[in-house]
């Protein structure tokens, strides 16, 4: 079903006022393909019956499924290699110090901002559990570590709650070694370890909310979403997580993002061929 360019800037104001998510111009296919099944199927005739029927739909429903549809979720083990290994070397074993010197009972908190079907948190913890075992940080154990992992759109958190994964996903950037360590097989489908799983809770949360809802964070990861956002709000996203990062603090990025243009709240370290950024 094609879209005329009134109905593209309806449904893109739209999808803009309720995500963040700017589909520009150039994107108009996006919104074809991903909401001309949805509109067939709800018995609208054209998109602008439909973007009046997700603009009345005083449930909500509509909305989430359409947001929901126009997220993009691509993500993988491991995603970008560098990052993981400043993590290993450089940002874990400082937020491992950070928690000898910090109160029985606090535990470090660490933010997957995007997290999509899970492989980020998962990464994170499988990494944390594997350094903790190693018998070089005594005294530190996985569940010193609370990882909030939050994304817009409850079909991937679904995926990522239930911890289980098909071959595919299984086969894109996780190492052999931690598939038979960290993970279950049942037939066709692996199933996280439920002690990896223990660390991690996932939330549906908008980053169009305040993140002060969520608590105070000694790591931020948000990667790989901004991209999708206005210049205007990538600016105000940044500026709330400075907030929220409890100093000394650390933020990382997706490989081809960078704060340069959007915040001066950070510093920018280099480390093991990968950029990361510390609350000023
Ligand atoms: C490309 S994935 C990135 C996943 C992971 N961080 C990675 O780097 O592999 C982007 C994710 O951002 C989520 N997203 C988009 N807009 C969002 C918003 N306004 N609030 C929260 N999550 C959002 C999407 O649902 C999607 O799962």
């Amino acid at each position: 079903m094609s879209i005329s360019t009134e109905e593209f800037n309806l449904l893109r104001t739209f999808i803009l006022e309720h995500s963040e998510i700017e589909v520009k111009p150039e994107k108009t296919y996006l919104i074809e393909s991903r909401l001309s099944r949805m509109m067939v199927e709800l018995g609208a005739s054209n998109f602008t019956e439909f973007y009046h029927n997700a603009k009345s739909d005083t449930s909500g429903k509509l909305r989430e499924r359409i947001i929901d549809a126009m997220t993009t979720n691509e993500t993988f083990w491991f995603r970008d290699t560098k990052p993981w290994e400043l993590m290993k070397q450089t940002i874990l074993p400082d937020l491992i110090d950070q928690k000898k010197k910090l109160p029985p009972g606090i535990k470090i908190r660490i933010w997957s901002a995007a997290c999509s079907t899970g492989q980020e948190p998962y990464s994170i913890a499988m990494v944390l559990s594997e350094m903790l075992e190693s018998g070089k940080f005594p005294g530190v154990k996985l569940n010193d570590f609370e990882i909030i992992a939050t994304d817009i759109s409850p079909s991937v958190l679904f995926l990522a709650n239930s911890g289980r994964y098909n071959q595919l996903a299984m086969s894109r950037g996780l190492p052999e070694s931690y598939k038979s360590k960290y993970f279950d097989q049942q037939g066709k489908i692996w199933v996280i370890k439920p002690e990896i799983k223990s660390c991690i809770t996932f939330k549906k949360f908008n980053l169009q909310d305040h993140p002060s809802a969520l608590g105070r964070f000694n790591f931020v990861l948000c990667r790989n979403v901004a991209i999708y956002f206005t210049d205007v709000f990538k600016r105000e996203l940044f500026r709330r997580i400075h907030g929220v990062i409890e100093p000394p603090g650390f933020f990382l990025l997706g490989s081809s993002e960078s704060l340069v243009g959007y915040s001066t709240d950070f510093n920018m370290v280099e480390a093991q061929g990968a950029i990361f950024y510390k609350k000023k």
